[in-house]
């Protein structure tokens, strides 16, 4: 979400007579946009300063969670002009502008107000084959170890039409692949641009979103992320099968195997019904796979819990997967909790839990061979004509060839898989 507020940043900025810089070094103005889900944002952020800074800077603005988070300590570091929350940034412009012509020396921005943003905002330039879509933002589930609600704001769901026109503009302009975003995609419930029968209050839920978006001319693959467990209904699993340009493959997060502990985390669902949703997912679906994300060493957890968590991960068989050590977050309920892991304990477990998820994805890679995958290419190799692209799966692709792939869809016939990788030949 982070890479589609830079890009929309972007676009705003340039409407407004500013160019993009060809290199760091002849900025006038230096935009850093932060994220603090994990540790140590604020140190990157403050070094990263140091080290971009140079005699030509004469803006220096901050912005997303590290702003919402620091509010008016951010001005310690005293090169910071501007600081900028994610539901403000439509207002750069005009702070920019402040700060250019020596009115203002010092703005804070963290403006909670998550309808305004979208209506400020010029349509998408430099369009890309793949682009992110933000339809859902901020949540209100308050997963006791995340920031997201404190930083992002509260659940909001843009409209549809809103959404509909923003992909129409990417396909017109050459996208063929759509992600939808949402810290909490399948919640989504934007306004329906016409009311229709069996929707309730005139809202349109991602399923009818999806299946609106699917007809679009000239969308190839579609995608979402990142779905909570609790929100993920039959009817999703259903669309999956039925809609060819939608991947076979969900991101899923069930961050812990224990019942006590998914309960600590305030998660709304059991170990049990997770496995349930994701069998009955591969009974609608037969091709359907699985990432997920996982926190290991969340306050009090004991060792035969996080060896719950590794045998739930064994079950699904993920095909990737993102797994992390709990990191104390400020103003949150788990930071306030007793029994913190030390640090050594959480990174035994990870390593533990990471070899089982490495297996899972060397078993998924390896069951590549001998198959033929649609790709798409998305940058070149380190080794010259080599390229990369994706898989339905999100699997890395590599083939080589001698013309330019990127942004192409190819057939490939896979012939050797690594850990991280498969290789191939595209197929004539
Ligand atoms: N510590 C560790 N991981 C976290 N995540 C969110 N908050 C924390 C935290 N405090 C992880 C979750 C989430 C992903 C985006 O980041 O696994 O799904
Ligand atoms: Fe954070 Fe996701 Fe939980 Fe919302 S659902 S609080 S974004 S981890």
């Amino acid at each position: 979400m982070n890479v589609y507020d830079a890009r929309r940043m972007a676009d705003l900025l340039i409407n407004n007579g500013y160019e993009k810089a060809n290199d760091v070094s002849e900025a006038d103005i230096l935009i850093f946009y932060t994220c603090n889900i994990r540790e140590r944002a604020a140190q990157k952020l403050f070094s990263n300063i140091g080290i971009l800074k140079n005699k030509n800077t004469k803006v220096i603005a901050v912005g997303g969670c590290v702003s919402q988070t620091e509010k008016e300590n951010i001005f310690r570091h005293k090169d910071i002009n501007i600081s900028f929350g994610a539901q403000a940034y439509h207002r750069l412009p005009e702070h920019i502008g402040e700060i250019l012509s020596g009115v203002k020396n010092r703005i804070l921005d963290i403006e909670f107000d998550q309808t305004q943003k979208f209506n400020h905002l010029p349509e998408r330039q430099n369009v890309s084959f793949s682009e992110f879509v933000t339809i859902q933002e901020g949540c209100d589930n308050f997963c006791t170890y995340c920031v997201v609600p404190y930083t992002r704001g509260r659940e909001y769901s843009r409209s549809a039409s809103d959404v509909i026109n923003e992909v129409k503009s990417l396909l017109a302009n050459g996208t063929k692949e759509i992600t939808l975003i949402g810290q909490n995609v399948n919640s989504y419930h934007g306004e329906a641009p016409y009311i229709s029968i069996g929707q309730p209050k005139g809202t349109w839920r991602l399923e009818r979103l999806i299946r609106e978006i699917a007809e679009l001319d000239g969308l190839k693959r579609l995608r979402y992320t990142t779905s909570h467990p609790k929100d993920f209904t039959t009817e999703l699993m259903q669309i999956h099968a039925e809609t060819p340009v939608l991947v076979p493959f969900a991101h899923i997060p069930v961050q812990s195997g224990n019942d006590r502990i998914l309960k600590a985390m305030n998660r709304g669902h059991t170990a049990q019904e997770y496995l349930d949703k994701i069998i009955k997912f591969r009974n609608i679906c037969p091709n359907i796979q699985f990432s997920s994300d996982f926190i290991v060493g969340f306050p009090t957890e004991t060792e035969e819990e996080f060896e719950d968590t590794v045998k739930l991960a064994e079950q699904v068989n993920y095909t990737i997967s993102f797994s992390f050590k709990y990191s104390r977050r400020k103003n949150t309920p788990a930071d306030k909790m007793p029994g913190q892991i030390p640090e050594t304990i959480k990174a035994k477990r990870l390593a533990i839990l990471q070899k089982t998820l490495i297996n899972s994805q060397i078993y998924h890679n390896n069951a590549l061979i001998g198959k033929t995958q649609e790709v798409l290419f998305e940058r070149r190799g380190r080794k010259p004509n080599q390229y990369i692209g994706k898989n339905v799966y999100l699997q890395s692709v590599i083939v080589e060839s001698q013309n330019n792939l990127i942004g192409e869809f190819r057939k490939v016939y896979i012939e050797k898989a690594g850990e991280n990788s498969v290789m191939g030949k595209i197929v004539k």
